[in-house]
């Protein structure tokens, strides 16, 4: 927090003010419809319109100025009819800051084994009552539009970042730009509402340039970039985001840049040293729920025997409610059993990402970033002292 936000220019959605920079590394403030983001930030991911277990007055007390929510599960339920009625998603889930939400099509084909893609755009059957569904990019932009987001992302077409197909890499390269061309058109709201393209072209270092020369030539508010959340090798994972965030070459050094769906701690760590302002991810809440606690040293597996009678707090230098108030002997005797302790251990694990975020970005504003890189990697690889 602190200091002010860049006011937004007339007939836009968004002011970004670089405020430091250590090389590649920037912290900066976003101002967004609903209020002002510090990056580097990291966003939770509500799926049904929630953080599973945690209200939003939580999320406001945890003060994140940022959240995810999901086109793909809005548009099933409740559905555009009853988000438009309800004056959309900010009013319907009483969430009062910024909200992003993905364009629908990537969890599809995540999720479901049955999309197909076609020119026209990602084709599937309803989980709900089985008819076939085709998501377009105008219809992605209409459900974005309801739910009022600050933050629409283009309907993309992503492949697998492992697939060695080159010839389908290249094909979903170009039909991203004809889609992101279809969701400018149909962005009904862009003084409002910001829309962000998304760089692809896999593992491919000629194909990540055609898409990056694309995007910026679109001279969108931020971009975001994807295609990086499936298991790639880290070395190959790193070289493509160094080259998106390039000097000459990479993404514009005066708009956010969002790497979508990375959220270990240590790839945020790179990432940033590299020059991303924005992660999402569901890792911290997911693996709340399996009773593992985020902490400096790694991951606290809450269900191991050796808590049974260890009173101290998950960690002792945090300050959220779960540290201040509970016990590892008390979290391990209900873990995985009760949704309080899945509660309990999501709020401590949000805190921790909250506070690595904030260390961060203190961190460039003190020009101490580089010391706060060693010491981080030095407490989560003992091993390589
Ligand atoms: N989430 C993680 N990666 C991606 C991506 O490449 N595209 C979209 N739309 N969402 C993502
Ligand atoms: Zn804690």
């Amino acid at each position: 927090g602190g200091g002010s936000a860049p006011p937004i220019p007339p007939g836009r959605a968004l002011a970004f003010a670089v405020q430091g920079r250590l090389h590649r590394a920037r912290a900066a403030r976003l101002s967004l419809p609903h209020g002002p983001v510090d990056t580097p930030v990291f966003m939770p991911v509500g799926t049904q319109g929630t953080i599973k277990g945690i209200t939003s007055e939580q999320m406001e007390a945890l003060d994140f100025q940022i959240m995810l929510g999901n086109t793909y599960h809005l548009g099933n339920r409740p559905g555009c009819e009853v988000l438009k009625r309800a004056g959309g998603l900010h009013s319907f889930m009483r969430w009062p800051r910024n909200l992003l939400t993905d364009s629908g099509g990537f969890q599809m084909v995540s999720l479901l084994k049955l999309a197909q893609i076609t020119e026209e755009g990602v084709q599937f059957q309803s989980p709900v009552d089985s008819s076939l569904m085709l998501l377009t990019p105008e219809k992605s932009i209409e459900y974005q539009n309801a739910i009022g987001a600050d933050i629409m992302m283009a309907l993309d077409d992503v492949v697998s970042a492992t697939l060695p197909d080159r010839h389908r890499v290249e094909e979903a390269t170009h039909r991203t730009f004809r889609w992101l061309d279809r969701c400018i058109k149909a962005h009904a709201r862009p003084s409002e509402q910001n829309l962000f393209g998304i760089v692809q072209g896999g593992l491919h270092e000629d194909l990540r340039a055609v898409s990056l020369k694309g995007m910026i030539e679109r001279d969108l508010p931020g971009y975001a970039i994807g295609g990086l959340s499936g298991g790639e090798e880290k070395d190959v994972f790193w070289r493509i985001v160094e080259q998106c965030t390039r000097p000459e070459s990479g993404l514009p050094a005066t708009k956010p840049r969002y790497l979508m769906g990375v959220g270990y701690p240590v790839d945020i760590v790179v990432c940033v040293a590299l020059g991303v302002d924005m992660f999402d991810c569901v890792y911290p809440c997911r693996t709340a729920r399996f009773g593992t606690a985020m902490v400096t040293h790694g991951l606290m597996r809450l269900k191991q025997r050796e808590y049974a009678g260890d009173f101290r707090p998950i960690d002792e230098g945090c300050e959220c409610y779960t540290c201040k108030n509970y016990t590892r002997a008390f979290l391990h005797s209900i873990v995985t059993k009760e949704a309080t302790a899945c509660h309990l251990v999501t709020l401590h694990n949000l805190h921790y990402m909250k506070a690595l975020m904030t260390s961060m970005r203190k961190a460039i504003l003190n020009d101490t970033f580089p010391d706060f890189v060693r010491t981080f990697l030095k407490h989560h690889f003992p091993a390589t002292k």
